[in-house]
């Protein structure tokens, strides 16, 4: 069978930090429409990996090659319009800004080019884009509300509108079911698998429930490296995989 040509791919990506490596010659590849995870333990370098696929972050050597194309040099804006698009760890919304106006900077970013203008935050382009995504995360009730009032897994989900304003084909969240109460994780779980119809998805996550749940493929890392891949049933028989999260 042949291989299937990745959508995006790292070769031997490395980033140091003074003398710690925290990604060390990555080979990571994804293949287009999967939602994969990749865990490990803390500080085994994910949030460092994802954020130079983003971007955010520059390699110390290496490559990052989407669509057969070297974009190791691009920043991320250049990334976002390629269709790379992120949300992270810490909750990145403007709090005095209505839902509706967060959704909107990102949907006009898309379908614009211009400086920022707030009245076109409100034109008739971004307002199908903001409405869709509202209904599709669910927060089209909380339009009007000021983003710094939502309760924290609806800033989550208000941020991941954000991200699907942007229109990804690879959407990249690290862990974003951090601090979420079990019905929300559920919720998130489902549209993550809607969200993965159109796009495909690389996330970060820590609650094994929602990675076996979501993912067919599970990439862990340790210490700077990719230590085993596979089905999630692979990973959680793999005694490299059990001894690095039991501490043997
Ligand atoms: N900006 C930074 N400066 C120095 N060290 C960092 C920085 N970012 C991450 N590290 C270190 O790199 C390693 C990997 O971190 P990270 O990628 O955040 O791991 P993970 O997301 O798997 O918990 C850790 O040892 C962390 O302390
Ligand atoms: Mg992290």
């Amino acid at each position: 069978m042949a291989a299937l040509t990745p959508l995006l791919e790292t070769v031997a990506l490395t980033r140091t930090f003074g003398g710690l490596r925290a990604v060390s010659a990555v080979d990571f590849r994804l293949t287009q429409g999967e939602i994969r995870a990749i865990i490990g333990p803390n500080g085994a370098g994910k949030t460092t990996l994802v954020s130079m696929i983003c971007g955010r972050i520059r390699p110390s050597s290496g490559r990052i090659v989407f669509r057969g194309r070297d974009i190791t040099g691009l920043p991320a804006h250049a990334r976002v319009r390629l269709g790379i698009v992120y949300t992270f760890q810490v909750i990145s919304v403007f709090g005095r800004l209505s839902v509706y106006e967060n959704v909107a900077l990102a949907a006009q970013r898309r379908l614009m080019r211009g400086p920022l203008d707030r009245r076109a935050l409100h034109g008739r382009a971004v307002a199908a884009r903001v409405e869709a995504v509202l209904d599709e995360v669910g927060l089209r009730v909380a339009t009007g509300v000021p983003a710094a009032s939502l309760p924290y897994g609806h800033q989550r989900l208000l941020e991941i509108a954000m991200a699907l304003a942007l229109q990804p084909s690879v959407l990249v969240l690290d862990e974003p079911t951090q601090g979420l109460a079990a019905g929300e994780v559920a919720a998130l779980g489902a549209l993550l698998r809607r969200i993965a119809r159109e796009a495909t998805v690389l996330l970060i996550e820590h609650n094994m429930q929602v990675v076996l749940d979501l993912s067919r493929r599970v990439t862990v890392m340790d210490r700077g490296r990719i230590i085993a891949e596979g089905t999630p049933r692979e990973i959680e028989t793999n005694p490299e995989v059990q001894r690095v999260y039991l501490g043997l």
